[in-house]
């Protein structure tokens, strides 16, 4: 696993995009998109590098790490509509290529696996972005996920509920449950690039990086991958040795 330092998001996002960059020069790049904040500033300069030098995702397909259970897909919180928003809108990438769990179906168990198995006919994905939860969650992945899990239904904890509570009205109005890429699923990326920044991350990427590999700490996986990258700001590295 690499370990990069770096002096400001906007730098972890000059990083993240060049590693981007790097997979769509591959013929039918797959990408891995997540959520959340920590991706902003890298999805920032995807956009620019699109806008500005012509950077294309027409022959890209990308797949979203997780997505809520129970929010209609058109709600601006799903994580369908965000990765829209914050990013797909604004590239080349044909929409009908970008794909996420589809958190209102009817049988939840069967579009999992429907999931898993889009990705595997895909080819795999060729890098896979992760923000890391308070709690070492990746995905929605919570602490004691199993190590090989898929796809599947998850509970979130209280803690990802109150962190998440920023995009909705109230704690209350966070869905209680997801549906998210399983560990195992994750692991079969062929590059994991996490991005983390700020002090509360700091006790999280420590023992990601540092602690045992543990289901306690699932963003520990990064520790069993070839190919793991990390990218930090000086907050978030300050409980490293
Ligand atoms: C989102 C996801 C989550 C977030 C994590 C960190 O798709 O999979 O694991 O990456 O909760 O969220 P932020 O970046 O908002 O701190």
């Amino acid at each position: 696993m690499e370990v990069v330092i770096c002096e400001s998001a906007e730098e972890i996002g000059r990083h993240v995009a060049d590693a981007y960059e790097a997979v769509l020069r591959l013929p039918a790049p797959v990408i891995g998109l997540a959520t959340g904040s920590s991706p902003l500033a890298a999805y920032h300069e995807l956009i620019r590098r699109h806008r500005d030098d012509g950077l294309s995702f027409a022959h890209a397909t990308a797949y979203l790490l997780d997505e809520y259970v129970g929010l209609p897909a058109a709600h601006p919180e799903s994580y369908a509509a965000v990765i829209r928003r914050e990013l797909t809108d604004h590239l080349d990438l044909d929409p009908a290529r970008v794909h996420s769990p589809r958190g209102e179906a009817d049988d939840l168990v069967a579009e999992c696996a429907r999931y898993d198995a889009a990705i595997a006919a895909s080819g795999g994905v060729d890098l896979q972005l992760l923000g890391i939860g308070t709690d070492g969650h990746v995905g929605f992945n919570e602490p004691m996920s199993s190590l090989s899990s898929r796809t599947r239904l998850k509970t979130l904890t209280q803690q990802t509920r109150e962190d998440n509570a920023r995009f909705f009205a109230s704690v209350d109005e966070v869905p209680t449950h997801v549906l998210t890429q399983g560990l195992g699923t994750i692991l079969e990326a062929r590059h994991l690039v996490l991005v983390a920044t700020g002090e509360d991350k700091a006790e999280a990427v420590a023992a990601a990086v540092e602690g045992p590999l543990s289901a306690r700490c699932p963003a520990s996986i990064l520790q069993w991958h070839p190919h793991a990258t990390v990218f930090v700001d000086e907050a978030a590295a300050s409980r490293l040795d």
